[in-house]
């Protein structure tokens, strides 16, 4: 990856002020969680070209070759009277990843999978894992936002369990493009958003977030930590959490857990 052009083309105040780069990698996120603890600054990210221990959710590996993809992770220090808000910064961040893919591939619209999936067409093109270290003494918790995006994938480099369930921006627009060029737009805009959520929470998101929402209708399967429950998608509470239709009429309002469609079971 070509740092020079990143930060020559980076117009952001904070995000992305320091950088650091690795062509190899264990992951991101666990780099960041170090640097974070010896005091980097927020907006601090790092990325790599390759993730020999890339973390997904749920103990999960997360694919990541050499040189195709975006593997980066950004460091935030939110202060937020309410805790509960931190909950939403997948949603905010899938929501800027989905806003700025769409401009990557003009054919399709980019939908955002509750919690934290971007998906094109049924297929998952970027997933987030967020993960807190929470502050000493009244300071504010340090938040790795850990973004994977496919970017220059195709099926012959994807591994069998995820050959039918994921995409990229190349597999959807038929040409490579440039890591560099997607990764710098990604970080402007996540810093434009992160501003705005710090100010006014997910609430003005929220339009946004409804319109992309790609559960809404559909009927989900929730794993929690105990048995799955089943119900429809009922779109994102004003907090940020998933609305669920259950089977007896009743609706509730799950903040954890990932949610898999029924139709894909
Ligand atoms: C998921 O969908 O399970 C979340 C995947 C998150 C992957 C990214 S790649 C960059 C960062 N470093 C990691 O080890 N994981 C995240």
């Amino acid at each position: 990856m070509d740092i020079d052009s990143i930060q020559n083309s980076l117009t952001t105040k904070w995000v992305g002020r320091r950088l650091f780069h690795f062509s190899s990698i264990g992951s991101t996120n666990q780099e960041l969680l170090h640097l974070a603890a010896s005091g980097v600054a927020e907006g601090t990210v790092v990325t790599a070209d390759e993730q020999t221990a890339g973390r997904g959710r749920l103990s999960r590996v997360w694919h990541s070759p050499s040189e195709k993809n975006l593997y980066f992770s950004l460091l935030l220090r939110p202060c937020v009277h309410d805790p509960m808000q931190l909950a939403t910064i997948p949603l905010l961040i899938g929501l800027a990843v989905a806003q700025e893919l769409d401009g990557w591939i003009p054919a399709t619209r980019t939908a955002v999978k509750w919690p934290n999936d971007v998906w094109v067409q049924g297929r998952k093109i970027c997933g987030i894992l967020c993960e807190m270290v929470p502050g000493k003494e009244g300071q504010p918790p340090a938040v790795i936002v850990g973004v994977g995006v496919n970017v220059n994938s195709d099926e012959t480099i994807m591994p069998e369990p995820i050959r039918q369930t994921a995409t990229s921006i190349f597999l959807e627009r038929g040409r490579l493009v440039s890591r560099e060029k997607v990764l710098v737009q990604l970080l402007q805009s996540m810093e434009t958003m992160v501003e705005q959520w710090l100010r006014d929470g997910i609430l003005p998101f929220l339009p946004a977030l409804r319109e992309r929402d790609c559960l809404y209708g559909e009927k989900i399967q929730m794993l929690l930590t105990g048995t799955p429950i089943q119900g429809t998608g009922a779109g994102i509470a004003s907090d940020g959490g998933l609305l669920l239709r259950l089977p007896n009429g009743q609706q509730t309002t799950v903040y954890s857990g990932e949610a898999s469609l029924i139709r894909h079971l």
